[in-house]
């Protein structure tokens, strides 16, 4: 399965309206990282998974200047088709992609001066030849930001579902949609590695224990929905059944915190990385 590919136009539109956590976690990042990068006056970006557009639009496209370049890519036609019908800039220019598909190093081989991706790279199982593709992607000197998962209680969350007999038919291949540093002793030091390997210089790679609160259950569920892929291939007539089981399964296992207030919090770890290529 290829997890993003199965979002659909609606899933777009609610991943646009409940990302609140990964719009603070991109927010925080850039905020700390975009004045320490080496910006140019033909600046060329790409944004990998850029999902429904914003966060490209809002954060990435102001950083580049008036004859700057930038791309977005996404393996999902649903989000591409989002973020084209909403985010223009003779700028910009947003493509489906699957970043580690080797031709994106034919296509785009030294086209970057900087790489960033926010919540895309826990998606993609072959982490090897994504970041060889970023690697051949960024000019010499190029610098990348990459922030995505190692942990989550939704990867809990697919196991249980997984488990049980009635969602298992649907849900066989849910290990290709959990991070591939979620059962990580060590995550830091496996993407360190992995990127010296293809050739990276890494300037900071750390993975923090975070967490976020969604001001109430009604806004928690939005958001999960707006990034399960398995809400696409559950038969529609058990839809309704997957929603109250799923739920259920969240609360009984401890996956998240009610919080007198009603609001809702839960933990999770990110990982940053900052790296470039060397001349
Ligand atoms: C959670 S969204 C993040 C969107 C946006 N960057 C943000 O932070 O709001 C993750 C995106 O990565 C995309 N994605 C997953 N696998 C991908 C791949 N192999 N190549 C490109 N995009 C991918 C998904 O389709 C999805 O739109």
């Amino acid at each position: 399965m290829t997890s993003g590919a199965l979002f659909r136009l609606s899933q777009a539109q609610t991943y646009y309206s409940y990302h609140g956590m990964q719009d603070r976690d991109a927010d925080i990042a850039l905020q700390k990282y975009k004045p320490k990068m080496k910006w140019n006056s033909k600046h060329k970006i790409l944004d990998i998974g850029c999902g429904p557009g914003d966060l490209t639009y809002n954060y990435l496209l102001p950083l580049i200047p008036s004859n700057g370049e930038m791309l977005g890519i996404d393996i999902s036609p649903a989000m591409i088709n989002y973020a084209n019908s909403k985010y223009k800039d003779s700028r910009l220019n947003f493509e489906v992609m699957d970043i580690s598909n080797p031709k994106v190093a034919e296509k785009y081989k030294l086209n970057f001066d900087s790489v960033f991706s926010f919540y895309c790279l826990h998606w993609i199982q072959d982490q090897r030849s994504t970041m060889r593709n970023i690697y051949s992607i960024l000019k010499p000197g190029g610098e990348t930001l990459l922030i995505f998962l190692a942990t989550s209680p939704i990867y809990r969350l697919y196991e249980l579902l997984a488990a049980s007999p009635k969602w298992s038919p649907y849900m066989k291949n849910y290990r290709d949609v959990i991070s591939p540093y979620h059962y990580s002793a060590d995550p830091v030091s496996d993407i360190k590695n992995l990127m010296q390997s293809v050739g990276f210089h890494v300037k900071e790679c750390f993975c923090t224990p975070t967490s976020y609160t969604v001001p109430s259950k009604q806004v928690l569920y939005k958001s999960i929905e707006a990034v399960n892929p398995f809400l696409s291939l559950i038969p529609e007539h058990m839809l309704k059944e997957y929603d109250q089981d799923w739920k259920e399964k969240m609360w009984k296992s401890n996956l998240c915190t009610l919080l007198e207030t009603n609001e809702v919090t839960f933990k999770y770890s990110l990982i940053t990385i900052y790296a470039y290529k060397p001349h």
